[in-house]
């Protein structure tokens, strides 16, 4: 079985590289490129590798849009400005939020039945922007929209592999990271951390900062050109790959964590009711079906700290939510 995936923002920083692993899945048989700027090259460039999808790029003009989208399996969206030194990611509201409205139009048009990741920042808010406008058009489905926080868990697994000595086992290491996708609504639970690993309160406490707050140590490094690419390339391929499989019928034990509705199965509204505060939308541990969200875990048992980290997140996230909820309805 094999897809359409579609990538919007497939000429940027994180679309390009994202596009190249996305053609090297032998699950998309179709890869729509799609970008205000320079589609058509970086697609030419990469339908020459010798894998069997057809690539194809798409601009705004001569409807583009709506033919990228046109019965596409999977939508994932990088599109959006990144940060720079100083910002916060809801400093990227004001750009990102229309651009990732547009789209959201173009979905509930052209591909209503898609999977949609949403990769552009400020997640928080994006993704409540994209189910809003998909309820607008009376085609949400919280089984499908996604917002992609799998470089959390891939930074956590980096950064407790190294602190526990261990960083050519980074594979090994399994830490459930949930909230949102900015600071401190982005949280790991390392009491749950496989292997297990014991680290005296200090070192923890930098641990969660670090996973916290990797995306800055990037934007520091990069100096004002831009935020996380090539890991973020990385962990948005993995996820797109896994729910590619799971819709593929291959079934796996492991949950994916990802930014949903907590409607989206019952178990999200156990662990709705069970947060300290109200917060319709969170990263929790996913298991993943042919339909997109097939259940949904609960986050398991969390030290005391733990809950107070939780708590900060909600009270944050809860913000976060009602501004691109409140931005669509404003919207006309
Ligand atoms: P970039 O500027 O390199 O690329 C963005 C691309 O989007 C550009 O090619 C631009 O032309 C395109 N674009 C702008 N408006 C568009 C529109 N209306 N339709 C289609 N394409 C459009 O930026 P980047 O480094 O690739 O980052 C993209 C976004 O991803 C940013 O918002 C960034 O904050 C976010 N991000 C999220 C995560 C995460 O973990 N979820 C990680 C890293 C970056
Ligand atoms: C990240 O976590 O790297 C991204 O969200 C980009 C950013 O702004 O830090």
């Amino acid at each position: 079985m094999s897809f359409k995936a579609v990538v919007v923002g497939a000429a940027g920083g994180i679309g390009q590289p994202l596009s190249l692993l996305l053609k090297q899945s032998t699950l998309v048989k179709e890869l729509a490129l799609y970008d205000v700027v320079n589609a058509p090259g970086v697609a030419a460039d990469i339908s020459h590798i010798n894998t069997p999808s057809i690539v194809k790029g798409y601009l705004p003009k001569d409807d583009g849009l709506q033919h990228a989208l046109k019965d596409a399996d999977i939508v994932v969206i990088p599109a959006g400005v990144p940060r720079k030194p100083g910002m916060t990611r809801d400093d990227l509201f004001n750009i990102n939020a229309s651009i990732v409205r547009d789209i959201s139009v173009g979905i509930a048009a052209h591909a209503p039945k898609a999977f949609v990741l949403v990769i552009s920042n400020p997640v928080n808010s994006t993704v409540p922007i994209v189910a809003e406008v998909l309820k607008k058009k009376g085609v949400f489905d919280p089984k499908r929209l996604f917002g992609v926080t799998t470089l959390d868990v891939v930074r956590a697994s980096t950064f407790v592999s190294e602190a526990a000595g261990k960083p050519t086992e980074s594979l090994e290491y399994r830490i459930p990271v949930v909230g949102g996708h900015s600071g401190e609504t982005i949280v790991p639970i390392l009491s749950q951390t496989q292997p297990s690993s014991n680290f005296d309160q200090s070192t923890l406490e930098g641990l969660v900062k670090r996973i916290q707050f990797g995306g800055d140590e990037v934007v520091k490094a990069k100096d004002g050109a831009g935020s996380a690419t090539l890991s973020m390339a990385f962990a948005g391929a993995r996820f797109a790959t896994a729910v590619l499989e799971a819709a593929s019928g291959k079934s796996s034990q492991q949950p994916e964590y990802t930014y949903v509705h907590l409607s989206a199965d019952a178990g999200g509204k156990e662990i709705e009711s069970s947060l300290p505060g109200k917060a319709e939308y969170f990263s929790v541990p996913v298991l993943l079906g042919k339909n997109g969200v097939e259940k949904i875990l609960p986050i398991g048992n969390t030290t005391d700290y733990e809950k107070k980290l939780l708590e900060t997140a909600v009270s944050q996230l809860n913000g976060n939510i009602s501004k691109g909820v409140s931005f669509v309805e404003s919207s006309k």
